[in-house]
């Protein structure tokens, strides 16, 4: 909380609270917020087709930047999916490079998982059934070819997979798409005269830009009815770590982490978010006219000295209308019921050393399975991260500790990235089966990083 508290003081300054970098000084106003089409994969008939495509993408009106985009020309539609059914989705890519889709977050055998062994050629299609059986909970999908990745989701390739149940389907929160439930994927990019630079050709250990977009909207304003309003926060940042904060102080409700709801939402002033997390908040718009969400770009080694000193930019506005009808939700007391793991029970512990862009020493070689789970079996792992965030593909895991502290109540829920900053204990079990052939992959989040072989493969059998 001191943290959060220093970020509210700083970014009151003047020279702070300028809504615009420099790269983007020439563009003025503010944009509407553009929401993703949602496919709904229970009332949608038939596959989903889904085509990976080249296109032109105006960040700025009349100015188009060459991206790639899931059936547009950046990002992709929101996919909703529930708990035990299946989702069926036809991945065509019709770029002149190869890629992958992966669903980050989700519970799915190796063989649909998306790795890196999963590579979509010029010209095929992956037709995927993905058989949902874990909670609900805000996933993604992203390319995950070594080497690409970077420069593929920089250009655009992201979507949202949002996963139901019945609980969350039941408890009255705010659940209508595009009204009071939002997809919100934070990025940061440069842009000049209105076009978003490209991918370098030699890219630095890890591209921090200095204009943020938001589900690739510049200075997104979003119309929202007098109601709650649920965000669901993506760092969809190749490397930025941000912190997320109300502009006038107000609280951020957060409900969910990346796997799942928490027990119970707990009031924050500001939420830090490492590429790959996601959190689900919501804010209390009944009563205001409207709030300003703004965004500290973190150091690479922050303090909470280098937190206060950082650059801050405008991120979203939110802004009641009269015209949209007030929605009846609430934040119930107990969101969900999380059964606890108990480190006792874990028989196997592995350690995860993240360091000069390698992990315990070594870099990804797609020849090496790197360690071998065994199904259902509960594991303890020791990630000493540095200042990398941490993936690991095919489960959610809770945490044991954070540096040695038992996990703040906004952590207490079920999670696949983690940046502790340092160390991380944390309790994991795997569901499903991942073969050599498909194994699951662990890395870095940053994506230059995971581009540059932070990356390690393993079995679940
Ligand atoms: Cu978001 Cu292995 O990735
Ligand atoms: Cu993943
Ligand atoms: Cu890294």
């Amino acid at each position: 909380a001191g943290v959060a508290t220093a970020v509210v003081t700083a970014t009151f300054s003047p020279k702070n609270s300028h809504a615009f970098l420099s790269s983007q000084d020439d563009i003025v106003g503010f944009n509407p917020l553009f929401i993703p089409e949602l496919i709904d994969s229970r009332t949608h008939n038939g596959p989903i087709d889904v085509s990976i495509q080249n296109g032109q993408h105006e960040f700025v009106a009349g100015r188009t930047t060459p991206t790639l985009g899931y059936n547009g020309s950046y990002l992709g539609p929101t996919i909703r999916m529930y708990q035990g059914e299946d989702t069926h989705i036809r991945f065509t890519n019709l770029m002149k490079e190869p890629t992958t889709v992966h669903g980050h977050g989700l519970h799915v055998p190796g063989e649909v998982d998306g790795g890196p062994q999963l590579r979509i050629e010029p010209g095929e299609t992956w037709d995927v059934t993905l058989p949902i059986v874990q909670e609900a909970s805000t996933n993604w999908y992203h390319p995950h070819l070594m080497g690409t990745t970077a420069k593929q989701v920089h250009a655009g390739l992201a979507g949202f997979y949002l996963i139901e149940d019945e609980n969350s389907q039941l408890l009255g929160l705010p659940n209508t798409y595009g009204l009071d439930d939002i997809p919100i994927a934070i990025q940061d990019r440069t842009f000049k005269n209105g076009v978003m630079t490209p991918y370098p050709t030699s890219p630095p250990d890890d591209l921090r830009e200095d204009t943020i977009i938001v589900n690739g909207t510049l200075n997104p304003v979003l119309e929202v009815p007098p109601s709650l309003i649920r965000l669901r926060l993506l760092n969809g940042a190749n490397a930025r770590a941000f912190e997320i904060y109300r502009s006038d102080g107000g609280p951020l409700i957060k409900i969910a982490t990346e796997g799942g709801l928490l027990e119970q939402a707990v009031k924050l002033e500001s939420i830090k978010m490492s590429p790959g997390e996601r959190n689900e908040v919501i804010i209390d718009m009944s009563a205001m006219d409207e709030v300003d969400l703004k965004v500290v770009f973190l150091a690479k080694k922050y303090t909470s000295l280098n937190t206060m000193i950082a650059p801050t930019q405008q991120m979203l506005r939110l802004k009641t209308s009269s015209k949209l009808e007030k929605q009846n939700t609430t934040v119930p007391y107990t969101l969900n019921h999380i059964q606890p793991y108990n480190a006792d029970d874990a028989l196997v512990s592995r350690s995860f050393d993240l360091e000069d862009m390698a992990i315990n020493g070594v870099k990804m070689d797609p020849e090496v399975i790197n360690e071998q789970v065994k199904l259902g079996e509960l594991e303890i792992w020791t990630i000493d991260s540095g200042r990398h965030p941490f993936h690991m593909h095919g489960a959610s895991f809770q945490i044991l500790s954070i540096n040695g502290k038992a996990p703040a109540p906004e952590d207490r829920g079920w999670k696949d990235t983690i940046n502790p900053r340092g160390q991380a204990k944390i309790l994991l079990r795997f569901n499903h089966e991942a073969s050599k052939q498909y194994p699951y992959m662990y890395h870095c989040h940053i994506l230059e990083h995971e581009d540059m072989g932070m990356m390690g493969q393993f079995t679940v059998t």
